[in-house]
């Protein structure tokens, strides 16, 4: 159990863990590319580590020195087939992306995860490395994991993501890297960019304009790749501090890539103090500090424009509209469903046994603030972003909040526990 107790001020200057999105793509895209790769800042989240471990499996070398990860890389044809299963664990960023990659391998892989990620929609990535040209199959008529993948021989496509997916939209990338021709892939609400960047960044031949990228097959070089402070682990600290009256934070060196920063923009519409300092750009990434004055929120409209830019930050987002005054509505949210949990029951259950006015929607929520938070005992879902915005609505109770299960916190942010008691004296 995680006991979180009421608290009487927020203040502060902390750092965050690398972003859990940059480190798993700084991984990959090294294992691939020629030469060697040191990753400074990496997230050694549970995530993180099944993405070294199936690279691992698959010949490369990693080393871990002085909290670096050194790579060698192998090339885009370096890959070898892997003895064994690859485990992605609870990542479903692992299992996107490397499918992509496995698509392109002319070898077997079978990769499978937990009983989370074995429940997740598989096909969105297959139907596509399908259509490309890998043999893929799976539990359920081919759409859950253990996913088998039998790849090579791939060709180009123009592909239009059916939904707003920077995991799907990056397997497809990946999977171009090994196609023959050009790769479209075209997106209606831009989702986070970091594999595009990254791509670049490594000399990748791939071009972005207006929701359309296109690659085209290129090698890739090894570099020193610096990993931002991951803005969704910083935005617990953020949305607290911005909704605590007499709050002042500075959270450091956050990635402030603007396909990220929906979360800050939202706080901002319901009359939060925020600004960015130091603001300097690395590995292709902006990154900056946050600086947080904390006051009374409003409630505000959250639609599906916004979603791909704030996706993961929506559990604390709904805890914030329970202290903010009138009423928040989240809609186009239903990706929320196929998360690590289904968030969407996962927050109103929760915050509902709480004393909080929230209505379930069938792809969102509708909450009516501001509300006496109750303190006792929350569940985590098994889910990570859920038990810290538990966490966080424990900060705002009139009694403490018990959350069961919090081991799962560190699939992204292990030292979650330790900047609480930081921000919070
Ligand atoms: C991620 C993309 C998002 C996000 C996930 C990480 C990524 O998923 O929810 O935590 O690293 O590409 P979708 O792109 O499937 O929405």
């Amino acid at each position: 159990m995680l006991i979180v107790n009421p608290i009487e001020k927020i203040q502060g200057k902390i750092s965050v863990p690398g972003d859990k999105s940059i480190s798993h793509r700084a991984v990959m895209l090294s294992g691939i590319s020629q030469g060697k790769s040191r990753i400074k800042g990496f997230l050694r989240g549970e995530d993180c580590l099944s993405t070294i471990a199936c690279f691992r499996g698959l010949g490369i070398d990693i080393q871990e020195k002085n909290q670096e990860i050194h790579i060698t890389g192998k090339g885009l044809h370096g890959l070898s087939e892997p003895k064994d299963i690859l485990d992605a664990g609870n990542s479903g960023t692992t299992m996107r992306l490397l499918s992509g990659i496995l698509a392109g391998q002319n070898f077997l892989s079978i990769i499978t995860g937990d009983d989370s990620l074995k429940k997740r929609p598989m096909d969105r990535i297959a139907n596509p490395l399908r259509e490309m040209g890998a043999a893929i199959d799976g539990r359920c008529g081919g759409s859950l994991a253990p996913l088998v993948i039998r790849g090579g021989g791939l060709q180009g496509m123009d592909y239009t993501l059916p939904v707003p997916s920077a995991q799907v939209k990056s397997a497809v990338l990946l999977a171009g890297l090994y196609a023959e021709g050009y790769t479209i892939v075209r997106e209606k609400s831009i989702s986070r960019d970091h594999t595009e960047r990254m791509l670049r960044f490594l000399g990748g031949n791939i071009k972005t304009q207006k929701g359309v990228i296109t690659l085209k097959s290129s090698n890739l070089e090894g570099q020193e790749i610096e990993v931002p402070g991951d803005i969704s682990s910083a935005a617990f600290f953020i949305a607290a501090a911005a909704a605590f009256e007499g709050a002042h934070l500075i959270v450091e060196k956050v990635g402030l890539n603007p396909t990220r920063t929906g979360i800050i923009d939202v706080l901002r519409d319901m009359g939060a103090d925020i600004e960015f300092d130091r603001i300097h750009k690395s590995g292709g990434e902006e990154i900056g500090d946050i600086i947080v004055r904390g006051r009374k929120l409003l409630g505000t409209n959250i639609d599906e424009t916004i979603i791909p830019r704030l996706i993961d930050e929506i559990p604390v987002i709904a805890v914030i509209a329970a202290v903010a005054e009138g009423k928040t509505t989240i809609r186009g949210a239903g990706e929320l469903k196929v998360k690590e949990s289904n968030r969407i029951t996962a927050m109103v259950t929760e915050l509902k046994k709480r004393g909080v006015d929230i209505k379930e929607l069938p792809d969102g929520m509708e909450i009516n603030g501001p509300n006496e938070i109750r303190g006792g005992v929350a569940e985590s879902y098994q889910d990570h972003r859920i038990a810290m915005a538990m966490a966080i609505c424990g900060l705002f109770a009139k009694e403490p909040i018990k959350i069961k299960d919090p081991e799962c916190i560190a699939i992204s942010f292990p030292e979650f526990e330790e900047k609480l008691k930081q921000i919070s004296g």
